[in-house]
């Protein structure tokens, strides 16, 4: 089993990382303050897996509750929040109790926000089942709901227990997901990897095949990457914002498109496009270097492409970002591959430019 350690004082956490780990409910014991958890899953990943792990738990002598939300991105909200809530209440849940939340990034999201506010926080534990949530969403501790007005918008930083990353979750996994997941994979090379973005270019189709040693390799270093910024600035008052790289541009494509259009990597890889050209731009990246990072993401079969809202609506939604700082607009560049830094000086013509270049 591979296994990192998020180190953050009084509350580090282990990520667990190895096939089969949802049907070894005596990793998650020690991680319990009580005997009792709140398993947070939704109509997708609950018929293929919540049975068994909470079977798991109950052979353990675990008394389990569980709440099946609905599914996707556009239920990423409060009333979808509210029926966690339901059920802790209504199953009688203590402060004490874990809730658990079996699933991808939204799941995972929305269930962190739960336990962070269920009775001012209960202890939380991820298992992500998706490789998005597996290589980014269940680390760090940000979790939030959408607002129609932006994404993510509603939220707390909350830090999970335990992440148990099951990597055989991944065979039912769709492909398009699969793919979405590897936007936030090649993300980490472009912003502080490069070797690890020379290694993405050889094995991207390894990943695609799921070919397990290179998923789990990469889910590691993944999570390796994450962890560093996360203990480094676990708060986001510098470093952190760099994991954001594209996702001002990408959040702009998932709310200009109404949640759910697209998938989140999907808008992290278009978005991407958008700040490698700026930084080409801004005579940082050469040609050559946003030929590569497009040649990548093409061959992970993410668009390059961002769909065209026209860029008064882009500019417009891009100016509801959480990096936005007494009205200015701060996004995450490259200087090289493998080097993100933040940026607020952009000339408003490149933006501009850099949007209409990379917009289908
Ligand atoms: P998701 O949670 O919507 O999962 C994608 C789809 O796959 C869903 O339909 C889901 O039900 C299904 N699914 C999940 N596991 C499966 C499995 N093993 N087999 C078959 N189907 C499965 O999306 P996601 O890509 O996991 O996460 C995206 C969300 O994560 C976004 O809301 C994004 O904002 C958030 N996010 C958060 C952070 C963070 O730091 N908290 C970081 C990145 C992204
Ligand atoms: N996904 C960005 C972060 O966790 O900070």
């Amino acid at each position: 089993m591979r296994t990192l350690n998020v180190a953050l004082g009084a509350r580090s956490y282990p990520i667990l990382i190895e096939r089969g780990l949802i049907d070894r409910a005596e990793l998650v014991l020690p991680h319990l303050r009580t005997r009792r958890v709140a398993v947070v899953t939704n109509d997708v990943v609950g018929p293929l897996y919540l049975d068994r792990f909470c079977a798991g738990l109950r052979a353990n002598g675990i008394t389990v509750s569980s709440v099946v939300l609905p599914d996707g991105e556009a239920h990423k909200d409060w009333p979808t929040l509210n029926l966690i809530f339901d059920m802790l209440l209504g199953e009688r849940c203590e402060r004490s109790t874990t809730l658990i939340a079996l699933g991808g990034g939204v799941v995972g999201d929305m269930g962190g926000f739960a336990a962070a506010t269920y009775q001012r926080g209960m202890p939380f534990i991820q298992v992500p089942t998706t490789l998005l949530s597996q290589v980014d969403s269940s680390v760090g501790g940000k979790t939030a709901i959408n607002h129609p007005l932006g994404k993510n918008m509603v939220g707390a930083f909350y830090q999970p227990k335990l992440v148990l990353a099951d990597t055989a979750t991944l065979d039912t996994l769709p492909e398009r997901e699969l793919s979405a997941g590897l936007a936030e994979v090649i993300k980490y090379g472009l912003i502080r990897d490069p070797d690890f973005f020379d290694w993405l270019e050889r094995n991207v189709e390894r990943l695609l095949e799921r070919d397990a040693e290179a998923l789990a390799y990469a889910i590691e270093r993944s999570c390796r990457n994450k962890a560093e910024v996360v203990v480094a600035d676990e708060t986001e008052q510098g470093e952190r914002a760099l994991l954001n790289l594209g996702h001002t541009f990408g959040h702009a494509i998932e709310t200009g498109l109404g949640y759910g259009e697209w998938l989140h990597g999907e808008a992290v890889a278009a978005g991407t496009m958008m700040a490698a050209e700026l930084s080409r731009r801004l005579g940082w990246l050469s040609g050559a270097d946003v030929e590569r990072i497009d040649a990548l993401f093409l061959r992970a079969g993410l668009p390059v492409r961002g769909p065209d809202l026209g860029v008064e609506r882009y500019l417009d939604l891009m100016a509801h970002d959480k990096k936005v700082e007494a009205g200015r607009l701060r996004l995450v560049l490259l200087r090289a591959i493998g080097q993100a830094v933040m940026h607020a000086e952009s000339p408003q013509a490149d933006i501009i430019a850099a949007i209409e270049r990379c917009c289908a």
